[in-house]
């Protein structure tokens, strides 16, 4: 080892110890957010913004929700994004295409070239009325990459007719067990939320989409990730598995 190296070497062990981090509230600027972490909280806000932002739901009715349909001013739920274009993404030609939660309204799978300032013009125009103190100009970014890059195919994953998941039940346990059972227990049931077996059986799309970005305003964790095959064997295993009550 030549005198250099020695000196280097001595000088970089100095450093060490010092707290630097603490001292250097710079640092916080190196922080790099990888597309994942906007598109899962982009997922959370496609879910339900005001709930992932800490905000009150909005008082008004949402000024283009159908006057007739059956969330219309129900605690901010019209002015929620998957309430007309879906869980599955698909709108009135998914899961939503029938029962109390028709609107007639478009999906957005097709919206996959989706920018920010594209998407900053269509929330903020009179038809979806996303004005001042709803939505930031980051909230709007993550919610162009989750339009972007965040939906897939559910019905790859979820049986639409069968409305059953089709991961493997095996490896869907093995997640669920080492992943969630901290949180959500054994058996899945939560003192406030319903048993994940019932949620599961009765709304997949859901499940799944909260399994990839996380539940809005909450600690959950996201498992975007992972990819999406996990999340489609954990749906399948609370369906065939979790008791339903
Ligand atoms: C009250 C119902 C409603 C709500 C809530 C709503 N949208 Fe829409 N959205 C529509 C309708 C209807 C269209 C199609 C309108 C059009 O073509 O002009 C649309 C169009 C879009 C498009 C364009 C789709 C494409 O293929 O070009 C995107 C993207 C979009 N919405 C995203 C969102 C996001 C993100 C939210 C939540 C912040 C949201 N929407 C909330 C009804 C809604
Ligand atoms: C760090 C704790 C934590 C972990 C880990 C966690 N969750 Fe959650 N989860 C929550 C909290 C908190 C909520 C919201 C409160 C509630 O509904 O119980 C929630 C809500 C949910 C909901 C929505 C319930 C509803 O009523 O809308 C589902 C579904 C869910 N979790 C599934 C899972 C699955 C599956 C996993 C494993 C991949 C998981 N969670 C891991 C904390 C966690």
């Amino acid at each position: 080892m030549d005198i250099l190296r020695k000196v280097l070497l001595l000088g970089a062990a100095c450093l060490l110890p010092l707290p630097s981090f603490a001292a250097q509230p710079d640092s916080q600027k190196a922080l790099i957010y990888s597309d994942l972490y906007s598109i899962a909280r982009g997922g959370r806000l496609y879910d339900n913004w005001f709930k992932e932002k800490g905000l009150k739901p909005p008082t008004q009715p949402h000024p283009a929700y159908p006057p007739a349909g059956k969330f219309r001013g129900k605690k901010g739920a019209d002015w929620r994004c998957k309430e007309c274009h879906g869980w599955d993404y698909l709108g009135v030609e998914g899961v939503y295409g029938k029962g109390k939660h028709l609107t007639g309204f478009p999906g957005i799978r097709d919206a996959y070239r989706m920018t920010p300032k594209k998407l900053a013009k269509i929330l903020s125009d009179e038809f979806h009325g996303y004005g001042p103190g709803t939505l930031s100009a980051a909230d709007v970014y993550d919610l162009a990459t989750f339009v972007a890059r965040g939906t897939f195919p559910m019905d790859h994953y979820i049986d639409f007719e069968k409305e059953r998941g089709m991961g493997s039940v095996r490896r869907g346990r093995e997640y669920y067990q080492t992943v969630c059972v901290g949180c959500h227990g054994l058996d899945g049931k939560g003192e406030e939320t319903p048993p994940l077996g019932k949620l599961a059986r009765e709304n997949p799309w859901e499940v799944m989409h909260k399994i990839l970005n996380g539940q809005p305003g909450e600690d959950m964790p996201a498992l975007r990730a992972f990819g999406v095959q996990p999340a489609a064997d954990i749906v399948t295993y609370l369906q065939e598995e979790m008791p339903v009550k």
